[in-house]
């Protein structure tokens, strides 16, 4: 009778000891920012293990007992680094370059300093010890006299050698290097998605991921992240007698990759300020394009000699400095979450923010991405939240400051109905996206007809979104089909439009009736079928009648579409109003047809190789390559002996020379046009 009530109690506890653990764990390895002891942590681990064998039946697959890496050990043990780890004073701006640069012309007593510039990497300092040439000792930085023994884990890491190489001047008895480990913005992601998909916590940016993969206390889960190392500085040495190391930073740097370590890539002599704030800029501009994050640049001075007369201040040396790039994190209020409607009815929430500067940018909007993305961060309207901005991509909320909550934060709660249109909100099972179930809602309208005058789509000239807006709120058009049917002086009448603007949109949308399937096909934003679906299909069905005449097994049994994709085309079809709206398209004169092939590898042109080369007036090259393989010929860039035809058009260069060199047969575009129409109507006899 007890035994129930104790049961329970034993449950809550349990749990109660779960959660804490896990948050715990989080903080230290994820956050890096851990707000518990050690000991309380252990404590916890030490109760819940004891209350788990007590009772088997509730340990649970999720329990932080059963997970590998979460086992307690002592930690790590310190270590005194033989020489302090030094950190650098910041500057922001040119003037505060210039400004650190004449104390050191003045401090100096000449101008004839010259400086190295490095990029500064966005990751961890660590200190690599080797005795006689091989790997014994590394260490973090910790407070830079102290740091913790994480030689087991860096021995994981690929990029840093166990033995150094032979050099000159050779490894000396004892030498240190020290350097940033970090990981690529590649590797990140990769961590990141598969700590998804296992349902882990993700981290926010790849300084924490690193740090938290490099003070695993396991080292095989170390072993299983990217981390890649970089080494900047030589630390301490010891040397045989007589010996002495190179007297410049910038051939420090050449020995040290020399001895087998990888050196911080593309740094740069500079003779002058100038040329030294130039370089800093380069490397602001070039930082979107690396593959792993840098925040600023690291300034040092070259010679030695000069580094030793500077000498340093509390903990930062006088002969470095770091310009740091401006912040690409703000923080701000979160003023409101904004739903938009994507064109499958997707609902896209949007953060509107009380706009901030972040990187010379003003910020006002954020993705939030979905439902469950606003759950994982927690936010309440109001909230101060960072936000972080890189390249032109939309800014991102990494977190909400819970610290800065003063109780007039409001949930936000995920609408139950289109906030456009009213209709009911579904959320398909299995997908984290919910969607808007109104066909005809105005939201998803205007982002299906602009999707549908798109690029890739039907490439309709002068049909942008605006655009697009107003003809739908003006009420012009309903369905994509409308477009074909504009009124000249209906357009005329509207804002915003002249004479010249409508006969322009008009003719761009008459232009667009001689689209591929494919692109009709894709422009109609059916579920899943992108460009590449689209294309397969258009292989094999003369038009989108054929396509929904056809079963489901059918278009399932097509090599590259599968089941998702075929039960998908099958709903759009079977739906009244697109049958509808097909033959509406085909009434006003967009029935793109004739375009049926047979299985590309047993076309007519099957194991035939052509180069186009030139410009052809009846057909685009992507056309033409598209007709080409459809009939299951190979179209290739170069001629070469297996070449078989070489289609030669107008002001056709080296690749013609080629092809008679290499007595290649070439067809003008007549021929190749007489070619591809007899091969087109061989395919299509049964
Ligand atoms: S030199 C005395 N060079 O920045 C020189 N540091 O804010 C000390 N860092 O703890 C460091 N890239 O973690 C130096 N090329 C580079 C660097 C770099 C990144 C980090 C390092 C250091 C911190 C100082």
């Amino acid at each position: 009778m007890s035994g129930a009530g104790d049961g329970e109690a034993v449950q809550r506890r349990i749990e109660e000891l779960r959660r804490k653990i896990e948050r715990g764990s989080y903080e230290y390895f994820i956050l890096d920012n851990p707000t518990m002891s050690d000991a309380e942590w252990d404590a916890a681990l030490r109760e819940l293990r004891a209350l788990e064998e007590a009772h088997p039946e509730l340990v649970t697959p999720d329990s932080p007992t059963q997970r590998v890496g979460a086992t307690p050990s002592e930690g790590f043990a310190t270590v005194q680094h033989p020489q302090q780890m030094l950190s650098l004073a910041n500057v922001f701006d040119e003037a505060g370059l210039r400004e650190w640069g004449e104390r050191v012309y003045r401090l100096a007593g000449r101008r004839d300093v010259e400086f190295v510039v490095e990029p500064k990497i966005d990751g961890l300092a660590i200190a690599l010890t080797y005795r006689d040439g091989r790997f014994t000792l590394g260490a973090t930085r910790g407070d830079g006299v102290t740091g913790e023994d994480v030689t087991r884990n860096l021995r994981t890491v690929r990029a840093i050698p166990l033995r150094l190489h032979d050099a000159d001047p050779p490894a000396p008895p004892v030498l240190e290097a020290r350097g940033e480990v970090y990981l690529r913005k590649s590797g990140f992601e990769a961590l990141n998605a598969r700590r998804a998909e296992a349902g882990e916590p993700l981290y926010a940016n790849p300084r924490n991921a690193a740090a938290g993969s490099l003070r695993q206390l396991d080292p095989q889960i170390t072993a299983s992240r990217p981390l890649a190392f970089f080494a900047y500085q030589l630390g301490y040495y010891e040397l045989p007698a007589g010996a002495r190391p190179p007297d410049t930073h910038w051939e420090r740097l050449e020995w040290l990759r020399a001895l087998g370590f990888p050196v911080t890539r593309d740094a740069a002599r500079c003779a002058t300020l100038d040329e030294v704030w130039d370089r800093c800029r380069w490397w602001q501009e070039h930082r979107e394009a690396l593959d792993f994050e840098i925040d600023g640049a690291v300034i040092k001075v070259n010679a030695i000699g000069v580094q030793e007369e500077l000498g340093q201040v509390i903990r930062e040396p006088r002969w470095a400095v770091a310009f740091k790039f401006p912040a690409v994190q703000g923080t701000t209020r979160l003023n409101a979450i904004e739903i938009n409607v994507g064109r499958t009815g997707t609902l896209n929430p949007l953060a509107r923010l009380e706009p901030v500067e972040i990187g010379g940018v003003t910020v006002s909007r954020a993705t939030l991405h979905n439902e469950d993305e606003i759950r994982r961060l927690e936010l309440k309207l109001g909230d101060w939240v960072v936000v972080e901005r890189r390249g032109d991509v939309i800014p991102k909320i990494v977190k909400a400051i819970e610290e800065r909550r003063d109780g007039t934060e409001r949930d936000f709660v995920w609408p139950t109905e289109c906030p456009t249109c009213g209709a009911r909100v579904e959320r398909v099972p299995g997908e984290a996206m919910s969607y808007c179930t109104n066909a005809s809602c105005p939201a998803q309208l205007k982002e299906r007809i602009a999707h549908f005058a798109s690029r890739g789509a039907m490439d309709i000239e002068g049909l942008g979104g605006e655009r697009v807006a107003q003809l739908v709120d003006e009420g012009l058009v309903a369905d994509v089909a409308d477009l074909y049917r504009l009124d000249r002086d209906r357009l005329i009448a509207l804002e915003r439009f002249a004479e010249k603007s409508a006969d322009n949109l008009l003719a761009g949308i008459e232009a667009s009736k001689t689209r591929p399937l494919a692109r009709l096909l894709f422009g109609l934003g059916i579920r899943h079928v992108g460009e590449r679906n689209a294309r397969l299909l258009a292989e094999r069905y003369a038009g989108l009648g054929e396509i929904c005449a056809a079963s489901q097994d059918e278009l399932a049994g097509i090599a590259g579409i599968g089941p998702i994709v075929a039960e998908s085309i099958v709903d759009f079809c079977g739906e009244e109003r697109n049958r509808a709206l097909i033959a509406k398209l085909a009434s006003v004169g967009v029935a793109p047809r004739g375009e049926v092939r047979v299985a590309a590898a047993d076309g007519p042109l099957a194991g035939k190789t052509f180069v186009l080369t030139g410009r052809l007036e009846g057909l685009t090259r992507g056309e033409a390559t598209a007709r080409l393989q459809a009939l299951g010929a190979t179209v290739t860039g170069t001629v070469t002996k297996k070449t078989d035809y070489v289609v030669v058009g107008e002001d056709a260069g080296s690749k013609a020379e080629r092809a008679t060199a290499l007595k290649r047969p070439a067809l003008t575009e007549a021929e190749f046009l007489a070619l591809l129409t007899e091969a087109e109507g061989d395919a299509e006899r049964p």
